[in-house]
């Protein structure tokens, strides 16, 4: 029997984003062996700018799927809104989201725990929602999308983005090469749910969809050593007890089954602009 998809199994997103710090490494580690691809919250910013008609005067800004609140930082600083209001399933990530809020003026900044499927937000009540890097968390993302919907305003944006099917494959060829999981390269992919093929259907499921943008992002890791820093959390392994998320001894194996090199590897990012239809709307 096929195992289920770990980005869409409760337990295995506990393990994941139930520690910020190991989210931090994991994130930091691809930041360092990045070598092209705009930073992603800076696309964002320049997406509303673009595309909303009054970005100089926002009201609520939702980031859905915030995380450490690196994109609701950006958001703020870079929109100053009225109001940014970071929500994520993930406690202790708000606590470390809520930590890296420096004062600005006339902007406030809050987090808030919620389920995206459920948003507790009124309807009409935000002119930007974002949801990056989320969607495929969610078995339903259609229903996170009719959410996205109902609390968008007339004239509000929602901005999704997420990876295509076969990112980071060569760290797929790596693990099966040094024995780690000799099956890899066959597991499913970790966006299923959204990747960067549905997500404009999905998106159009509720919204009116005004824009789509593809950005190739390339990755140099120095070696086994930086490869490891990442590799440790990825949940689509099947590695031995011990290695996950212990990025140490897994570089340690990688160090025994394979020459140190390089790792270069690459994503596709893709973001959807999209509208309320005012059409729909009750
Ligand atoms: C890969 S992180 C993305 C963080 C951030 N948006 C970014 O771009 O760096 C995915 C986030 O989605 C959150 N998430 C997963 N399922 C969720 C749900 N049902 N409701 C709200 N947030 C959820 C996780 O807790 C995690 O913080």
């Amino acid at each position: 029997m096929n195992k289920p998809n770990p980005f869409l199994d409760l337990a295995r997103q506990q393990e994941l984003y139930g520690h910020a710090a190991r989210l931090a490494g994991r994130t930091s580690a691809l930041m360092r062996a990045k070598t092209s691809g705009h930073p992603v919250p800076e696309t964002i910013v320049s997406l509303v700018q673009t595309h909303h008609a009054r970005p100089d005067r926002l009201g609520v800004v939702l980031d859905i799927g915030c995380g450490r609140g690196t994109s609701s930082l950006a958001l703020a600083e870079q929109l100053r809104p009225q109001r940014v209001v970071g929500l994520d399933a993930a406690p202790s990530l708000l606590a470390q989201a809520r930590e890296r809020v420096t004062e600005l003026p006339d902007t406030t900044v809050d987090f808030i725990e919620g389920d995206f499927h459920d948003l507790p937000l009124p309807a009409g009540s935000c002119d930007i929602a974002v949801a990056a890097f989320c969607l495929y968390h969610s078995p339903q993302p259609k229903d996170v999308i009719a959410q996205i919907a109902r609390i968008l305003a007339p004239g509000g944006l929602a901005v999704l983005v997420t990876k295509d099917l076969d990112s980071y494959q060569e760290m797929d060829r790596l693990v099966a090469s040094a024995g780690l999981d000799p099956q890899a390269d066959q597991h499913e992919s970790l966006y299923t749910a959204a990747h960067s093929r549905n997500l404009a259907d999905l998106a159009a499921s509720s919204l009116d969809v005004i824009a789509v943008l593809d950005e190739e992002h390339s990755f140099t890791f120095d070696g086994h050593d930086h490869t490891a820093q990442y590799l440790a959390t990825n949940p689509k392994y099947d590695l031995a007890p011990g290695l996950y998320g212990n990025p140490g001894a897994l570089a340690a194996t990688l160090h025994e089954f394979l020459p140190d090199q390089p790792l270069v590897t690459r994503s596709r990012i893709t973001f959807v602009v999209a509208q309320p239809n005012e059409g729909r709307r009750p």
